[in-house]
């Protein structure tokens, strides 16, 4: 058996950059037809799409803003009238907006969990509501797959991130508990947990003086990359992984392993 997807589709949210950038090309090059979903910059996704395209796939890019309950029906409706139907979900769209607590404002608090938490739900929701009335498309053992990303984050607290953090913390119970909802109709939920992958969202982190420290954080001694992430979410995605049913998978170099601790604490 291998990591094929061909004759699936996969809707990837927030795929105009960074982690989802790359697992919708990922998606794309195991053989899925991918919508390519992005929020507010058109022009990557577009240039993804014609990239998949002249590789010989099938992509399509749809503007949604994940927080907003009809755009993501919108962008779901989009995909089904293009490819027939959906067979495999990344609710990827994220953001963060940093500040200590106490300088932390109520909008800056409301726009990362309505992003991250509330726009995974809307997704997921989404996906299920199709998954099911479609019924078995004979594409998969399951009938339909979702993976959410979460963050090394939803175990790691993360001090000026509270946010952040307390959007993954909340897409971890929330999706198990979507996943042991929804198993007995064989559709699979599981979660990506990333540690420091190289993007936009953490730039700073991840170049100069401010690398060197990040490693020490990295038993594997190496910052993350995408193609990292997409690989772990075409396995996910495939059949490979049709066991594996409310598990978070982190792909963090060893991020969660307390580096701290290696030298006796
Ligand atoms: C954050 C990154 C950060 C990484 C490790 C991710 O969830 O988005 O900014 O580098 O966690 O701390």
């Amino acid at each position: 058996m291998q990591c094929r997807l061909d004759g699936q589709v996969a809707i990837v949210t927030g795929a105009s950059s960074g982690i989802g950038h790359g697992v919708a090309r990922a998606l794309a090059q195991a053989g899925a037809a991918v919508a390519i979903n992005y929020n507010s910059h058109n022009e990557p996704a577009e240039a993804l799409a014609r990239e998949i395209a002249e590789a010989g796939g099938r992509a399509i890019v749809v503007g949604a803003d994940v927080s907003d309950e009809a755009s993501v029906i919108a962008l779901f409706d989009e995909t089904v009238s293009t490819f027939g139907g959906v067979d495999i979900v990344v609710a990827n769209s994220g953001m963060q907006k940093d500040a200590p607590s106490d300088e932390m404002t109520l909008d800056d608090w409301n726009k990362v969990i309505t992003v991250n938490l509330t726009g995974q739900f809307l997704t997921a929701r989404e996906a299920i509501r199709r998954f099911t009335a479609q019924g078995d498309r004979g594409r998969s053992r399951a009938r339909g797959k979702i993976i959410c990303m979460s963050s090394v984050h939803e175990v790691i607290p993360w001090a000026g991130h509270v946010n952040y953090a307390a959007s993954k913390g909340g897409i971890a119970l929330m999706m198990r508990t979507l996943a042991q909802e929804v198993a007995p109709s064989r559709i699979r939920i599981n979660a990506i947990a990333p540690g420091a992958i190289r993007t936009a969202i953490n730039a700073a982190e991840t170049q100069g003086d401010a690398a060197e420290r990040l490693l020490t954080l990295i038993p594997y001694r190496r910052i993350g990359a995408a193609e990292d992430i997409a690989r772990a979410a075409v396995f996910l995605a495939s059949d490979m992984s049709d066991y594996i049913v409310g598990a978070t998978l982190f792909v963090d170099g060893g991020m969660t392993l307390y580096p701290g601790f290696a030298d006796n604490g």
